[in-house]
């Protein structure tokens, strides 16, 4: 099946996040919106196909998540990634989040440092600070427009009450995948230290340029062995808000006290139609991918020469993963509030705040391409008339 990435589809009056909360964070509603991470496009038809059959039957119950769930998972990893993942090591989430929360819920202690390479996704920040613990900030260096991590930094900086970093995989918002050499590097530095492991790798399906991705417990079983891997089809598949993601916890002791935890706080039950996707988009998810993945390529390569031919005030950092562009605007030589009141009033259009991600992202901004080209030329456009205004 040919899928038609460059379909316009409605998502107004859907509850959707990106679109319906427009009125409420931009103040209008002729802003287009690029700063949720999710897509514009529809989904894989098995998706839509697996959630209708169920939706069939009317009885909506608590829904297990069976041999059947980790098993498509499981050869997925396998197929996809060349990752040897047993079942047993698998544990369902309700979402990436929610599960790096309950990790360091369970394995620190109040006012312990938890390690993040900021800028970072800003979550990160919640999931330490809503839990009392200590955010450790290891900021990544900005070299020849890319991101890389200041391992003397991190050396420096850890100490006894230092007990998990958490890590992701490819990085949001960089778009980074880590090399094998930077993984093992960073993985001997836990090792050392005692160090725990959470890898955020819900982006890893979603390499633009055919980069293999790296899990980090991939690199050896001592590192497996630290790490719990969160993972989900919600980005690569654009499911987000059905809400099935899973942990691999290799190490048995470690799953056992993380399963209790999401046991105890009932976040071990899945959503019904959340469970359905999953298998289908694992099963059945790989053509579409396929497509997607030039698609989203093409438009990262669209916006970072747009950016340079156009607007060369804003600096685009291409992405080797991920449907974000980190963007660079301090050549418009605005603070952070001035930024994003140009954005939405003068260029009209809704992007991240990059000062969300952490001090590093001062007067920088996150843009979601994960939508049709055509939308794109227009919010460029309109970026250039407003930055051409402002010029005069
Ligand atoms: C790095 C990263 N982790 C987690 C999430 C969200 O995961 P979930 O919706 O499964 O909680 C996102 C969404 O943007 C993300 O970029």
């Amino acid at each position: 099946m040919q899928y038609n990435f460059e379909e316009i589809i409605s998502r107004e009056g859907t509850k959707s996040v990106k679109y319906d909360l427009r009125q409420k964070l931009f103040g209008a509603t002729d802003i287009i919106p690029l700063w949720v991470a999710d897509m514009d496009f529809r989904s894989p038809l098995e998706i839509e196909q697996a959630i209708c059959k169920r939706a069939k039957h009317p009885i909506y119950g608590y829904t297990l998540q069976n041999d059947q769930f980790f098993g498509a998972a499981k050869r997925w990893l396998k197929k996809r990634h060349q990752w040897e993942v047993s079942t047993k090591s698998m544990v369902f989430s309700p979402g990436v989040v929610p599960a790096l929360y309950m990790i360091i819920h369970s394995f620190s202690q109040p006012g312990d440092k938890i390690i993040v390479q900021t800028p970072v996704y800003h979550p990160f920040y919640d999931v330490i600070k809503g839990n009392g613990r200590e955010i450790l900030t290891n900021p990544m260096q900005l070299q020849n427009g890319k991101y890389e991590i200041d391992f003397k930094d991190l050396e420096l900086k850890i100490d006894k009450k230092t007990k998990i970093l958490l890590f992701c995989n490819p990085h949001n918002p960089g778009g980074r995948m880590w090399d094998k050499e930077e993984l093992e590097r960073l993985g001997n530095i836990c090792l050392k230290n005692n160090i725990l492991i959470i890898s955020d790798e819900i982006h890893m399906d979603l390499s633009l340029f055919g980069k293999p991705h790296i899990p980090i417990a991939s690199i050896s079983e001592e590192l497996a062995q630290k790490s719990f891997t969160c993972f989900s089809p919600g980005k690569t598949f654009n499911i987000a808000g059905l809400n099935s993601a899973i942990v691999s916890i290799p190490n048995p002791d470690l799953r056992k006290k993380f399963f209790r935890a999401m046991e105890a706080s009932h976040l071990f039950i899945g959503n019904t139609f959340g469970t359905e996707a999953l298998i289908a988009a694992y099963k059945h998810g790989k053509e579409w991918l396929d497509q997607l993945l030039p698609y989203l390529k093409e438009n990262a390569e669209f916006v970072c020469n747009y950016f340079e031919k156009h607007i060369p005030e804003i600096k685009a950092m291409k992405p080797e993963a991920t449907f974000l562009i980190w963007l660079d605007c301090r050549g418009l030589q605005m603070d952070d509030d001035q930024l994003s009141e140009f954005m939405i009033k003068q260029a009209k259009v809704g992007l991240h705040r990059g000062i969300q991600f952490g001090e590093e992202g001062r007067q920088f901004m996150r843009l979601n391409i994960g939508c049709p080209r055509p939308i794109l030329q227009q919010a460029l456009q309109q970026i250039t008339k407003a930055v051409k205004e402002i010029e005069i």
